[in-house]
């Protein structure tokens, strides 16, 4: 028995000693601990010995196992670790290489065309103001002096959240927050850029669009004092060869109200396709501030006068950069956006 052990033992560390990988190791394992292997079949043979043997015998059957174990593992690590090794020097890695690009995207052009639109009304003294999406009624209607039984306010042109509130239909009620937080302070420089939302859908509406609001409140405002800021913008947004002219207009929070025109770009005012051969191009709506506005907002309108006006994004962008299609702006084509 014992020379047995001492047999197995010198079988068992030149093989150990000559193991490469993980599958040989795996086998040795087998061979000598698995219900077959050497020593397992060592131990059952134990029973056999004269009790003065035993004791002996099992304690070299013993060592023999832990013998094994141990070497197992530590050859195990050897292994892993010149895998690594192997794996790096192949590998060559050269950590001064330049990364991977990353692709960039490009800023969406309805975001090009707000950013310079802030741009234009910072450079005047302008401030940025924010409001809701979803509205209450009162501040979309009511302060903006649209009575109860208007035909805007019918449920057929607009989202309804509930019967109190909807997705604002314009940033108009902007005016109306701004001004319940600056009262009584004036003067008031405001634009309110911003998605408004309506029930259209066609190649020049969409029912997600953007608007950017603007609201003026001091002493002796006049239109005077619109017709001057709307030049400034337009020449500074499609060139200062530009002309407005302003058009009589209905709108229920100013008074009196104005609908603006820009001359053609595209043909200088001669007349073409884009200006239906009139030589102009309306953007916006505006006018000078409805005193039922101011006073709804705690402004005496005897005091102060304001003028407001308000358009759309998209439309700007679309004659900016000669789109025709509204739609493209919010189908995420990359060979769109790409262009930008
Ligand atoms: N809120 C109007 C709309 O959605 C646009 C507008 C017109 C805004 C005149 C104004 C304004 O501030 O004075 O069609």
């Amino acid at each position: 028995m014992l020379e047995k052990i001492k047999e197995i033992r010198e079988a068992m560390q030149q093989e150990l000693q000559t193991a490469e990988s993980a599958g040989q190791l795996r086998d040795l394992k087998v061979k000598y601990l698995g219900k077959k292997g050497s020593i397992s079949e060592l131990s059952k043979s134990m029973g056999k010995l004269s009790p003065e043997e035993r004791p002996q015998a099992g304690q070299l059957v013993n060592e023999l196992r832990c013998l094994l174990e141990e070497n197992l593992e530590a050859k195990q690590k050897e292994i892993a670790a010149k895998a690594m090794q192997a794996r790096l020097a192949a590998e060559q890695l050269d950590v001064t290489l330049p990364g991977a690009p990353v692709k960039m995207g490009t800023k969406h052009p309805l975001t090009l065309v707000v950013d310079e639109i802030k741009d234009i009304f910072l450079g005047m003294g302008y401030t940025v103001a924010e409001g809701p999406q979803v509205e209450l009624d009162y501040y979309n209607f009511e302060r903006m002096n649209l009575p109860a039984d208007h035909p805007a306010r019918d449920m057929q042109d607009s989202f309804y959240i509930d019967a109190r509130r909807l997705l604002r239909t314009h940033t108009s009620p902007v005016q109306a927050r701004v001004m319940d937080q600056m009262r009584p302070q004036y003067p008031i420089k405001i634009i309110a850029p911003g998605a408004v939302y309506r029930r259209d859908d066609d190649a020049t509406h969409s029912p997600m669009f953007h608007q950017v609001e603007g609201l003026v409140v001091d002493e002796n405002i006049s239109l005077a004092d619109l017709k001057g800021t709307l030049l400034n913008f337009v020449r500074q947004m499609f060139g200062e060869d530009r002309e407005i002219r302003l058009r009589p207009s209905f709108f229920p929070f100013t008074e009196p109200s104005v609908e603006v025109d820009i001359s053609c770009m595209l043909c200088g005012g001669e007349g073409c396709r884009t200006c239906k051969n009139t030589g102009w191009i309306e953007i916006l709506g505006a006018g000078i501030v409805h005193p039922n506005v101011l006073e709804m907002s705690g402004y005496d309108s005897e005091k102060v006068t304001g003028f407001a006006f308000g358009f759309g994004v998209e439309r700007i962008a679309m004659l900016k950069y000669g789109i025709d299609d509204l739609r493209v702006m919010f189908e995420n084509d990359v060979r769109f956006l790409q262009k930008f």
